[in-house]
């Protein structure tokens, strides 16, 4: 049966990985995101391959009356109800240790837009009884790090916010997926020194998908970084405050 897909923060890299696979097996998509021009290229690319028609809204996290009309087409599709949640934002720490007043939209872009948009579309998706969330976290919410404590708070939030959410959802049959990816080679991590064991964002999306037909409710990818993070979370206090990482 063919589903509908919002996807918010579409102009991600991941997020475009996901919404061509989803296009692919024929599934509509409301394509949320700021740049809506640039989204507006990627819908008629896409039904230039024959995809499933999509479409495009504007979608800011920090003005929730945009919300609104995805709200109405979610609610007026037909069949299952999905919505992914890729929309993000990744200060430097530097820039928000100077500048504190930063740190409520890191939270916004990163948790409280998602939950807000998420509790808004849960009635419609319990009434059908069905349906995907699939939420973007990140390794950087198991444990805050000098180098992103605030992103890392924000996606600590969210995967907090989904746990409980996906209680409350699965018991109308709706799967709520939790992703946490390591490092992803996007324009979020362009440029960043250190990183390592880098993914792509097919990779990503690919991981996703296999989640998604297994049911699971937590996933890291690549897989690996469940190995990484297990072994930074049991790194003592006393020590982890002294490490550079
Ligand atoms: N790249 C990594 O290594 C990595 C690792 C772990 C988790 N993640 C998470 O993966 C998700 C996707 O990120 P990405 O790596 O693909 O980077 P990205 O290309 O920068 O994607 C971030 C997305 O969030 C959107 N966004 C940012 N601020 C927004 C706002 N105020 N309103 C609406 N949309 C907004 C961006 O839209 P614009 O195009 O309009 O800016 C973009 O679509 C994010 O949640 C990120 O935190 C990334």
């Amino acid at each position: 049966m063919n589903e509908t897909w919002i996807i918010l923060g579409a102009s991600s890299a991941m997020a475009r990985a996901f919404a061509r696979d989803m296009a692919t097996q024929g599934d509509a998509l409301l394509l949320c995101g700021r740049d809506t021009a640039d989204l507006e290229r990627d819908a008629a690319d896409m039904a230039l391959r024959g995809a499933a028609p999509a479409r495009v809204f504007a979608f800011d996290t920090r003005d929730p009356e945009s919300f609104m009309p995805i709200l109405e087409a979610g609610r007026a599709s037909k069949g299952v109800l999905n919505v992914a949640v890729f929309a993000g934002s990744m200060p430097e720490q530097a820039d928000i240790d100077a500048d504190p007043s930063l740190v409520a939209g890191v939270v916004t872009d990163n948790f409280t837009a998602a939950a807000a948009f998420l509790m808004a579309i849960a009635p419609e998706m319990e009434a059908r009884g069905a349906g995907v969330v699939v939420g973007i976290g990140s390794v950087a919410g198991d444990r805050g790090r000098l180098g992103n404590y605030v992103y890392g708070a924000a996606k600590a939030g969210f995967h907090t916010f989904l746990s409980g959410f996906r209680n409350r959802m699965g018991r109308s049959g709706v799967q709520v997926l939790t992703v946490k990816p390591g490092f992803v080679d996007t324009s979020m991590t362009w440029g960043l020194e250190g990183m390592f064991l880098v993914a792509s964002p097919s990779d990503v999306a690919a991981d996703i998908r296999r989640a998604i037909k297994k049911r699971r409710n937590v996933i890291y990818t690549p897989w690996f970084w469940i190995g990484i993070m297990t072994i930074i979370r049991t790194i003592p206090e006393r020590i982890f405050k002294k490490l550079q990482i």
